[in-house]
């Protein structure tokens, strides 16, 4: 049972679908007759795109993105590999980057540079999460689910070596399932 490696339940599935729901109403009104293209951040965005465009009553398409940090040394200079690029021309189409979480800021950062070296219409961000506590570089949601403490959590989408996207939920593991791991959770950005 996954459901026993859980401490706390930080966000309920309640609280997130509410959530959702206000956010998709808000980019419906603020997206209207702009036809954007949801950018989604694989692998721990997914949950969340799929549930906000399912509220969007505008018309939109998708596409998504996987980038990957070389390392803790070279993630703090914003070194990343793509692992995924777009497959979209997002020259002169409204750009919206959904995001799981936004941590140091950083993948945020870069990508935010990226997709604007395409000449996109516009680029905004809405991100289920953020932890402003753990910046290291300026990065910041347009749209914003929840600001949570500087912990480190799992559920929809969210991962701890690849495990726990599955609960409907977002939550804080017990402590003695990090304990042992090679990487500790507080040094695992970039690593989706
Ligand atoms: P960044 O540090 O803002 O670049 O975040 C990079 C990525 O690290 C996020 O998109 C998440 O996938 C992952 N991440 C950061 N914090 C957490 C967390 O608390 N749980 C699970 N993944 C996290």
């Amino acid at each position: 049972m996954i459901q026993s490696d859980i401490k706390e339940v930080l966000i309920t599935e309640e609280e997130i679908a509410a959530k959702v729901k206000e956010l998709a109403a808000e980019l419906s009104r603020d997206y209207r007759g702009k036809h954007p293209v949801l950018v989604g951040v694989l692998n721990g965005a997914f949950v969340f795109l799929a549930d906000l465009m399912r509220h969007l009553d505008i018309p939109c398409t998708i596409d998504f993105v996987s980038w990957s940090s070389y390392g803790k040394d070279t993630s703090s200079s914003g070194v990343f590999r793509i692992m995924k690029d777009l497959e979209t021309n997002v020259e002169s189409k409204h750009v919206l980057i959904v995001e799981d979480i936004i941590d140091t800021g950083l993948t945020l950062h870069y990508l935010l540079d990226n997709i604007r070296s395409r000449k996109p219409a516009s680029v905004k961000v809405v991100a289920l999460l953020d932890k402003p506590s753990r910046r290291r570089i300026e990065a910041k949601a347009d749209y914003l689910g929840f600001q949570i403490p500087d912990a480190f959590v799992v559920g929809y989408g969210l991962d701890f070596a690849q495990r726990y996207r599955s609960l409907p939920y977002i939550a804080i593991l017990k402590p003695d399932i990090y304990a042992g791991k090679d990487t500790p959770p507080d040094e695992l950005e970039g690593m989706e």
